[in-house]
């Protein structure tokens, strides 16, 4: 992880500290939001990885990695079609 953040050219902005951004959502409720066809998208060249909470940490600068997160979701980069 440390390598492909290096490869992103930089570290992922954490969570705002907000109720849409509870840590007790799952990465397909992130999507909902951030997906290619959602109200604030993420960048067409963000990372092509769904496993948000491997790279962003929580307003504290803390990460909550889950293992065995997927790293592709439907809806998620894999699905964008502007890529
Ligand atoms: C209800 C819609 C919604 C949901 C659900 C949501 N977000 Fe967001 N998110 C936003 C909006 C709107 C912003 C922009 C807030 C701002 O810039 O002040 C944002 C900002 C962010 C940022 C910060 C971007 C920056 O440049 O600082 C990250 C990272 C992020 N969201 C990731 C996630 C993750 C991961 C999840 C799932 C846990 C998630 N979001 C769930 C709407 C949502
Ligand atoms: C491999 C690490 C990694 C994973 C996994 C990841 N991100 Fe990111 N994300 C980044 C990096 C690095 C940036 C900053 C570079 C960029 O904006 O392209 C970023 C930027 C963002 C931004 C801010 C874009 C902006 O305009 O400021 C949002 C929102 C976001 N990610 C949401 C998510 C969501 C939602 C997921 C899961 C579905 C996710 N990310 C998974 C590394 C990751």
């Amino acid at each position: 992880m440390v390598l492909a953040l290096w490869a992103a050219g930089g570290r992922a902005p954490d969570l705002p500290a907000d109720a849409d951004h509870r840590l007790d959502q799952g990465e397909a409720d992130c999507l909902a939001c951030h997906g290619h066809a959602g109200r604030s998208p993420r960048p067409a060249d963000h990372p092509p990885r769904d496993d948000c909470f491997s790279c962003h940490r929580d307003a504290a600068g803390e990460l909550h990695p889950r293992s065995g997160a997927p790293t592709a979701v439907s809806g998620g980069w894999q699905d964008d079609t502007r890529r």
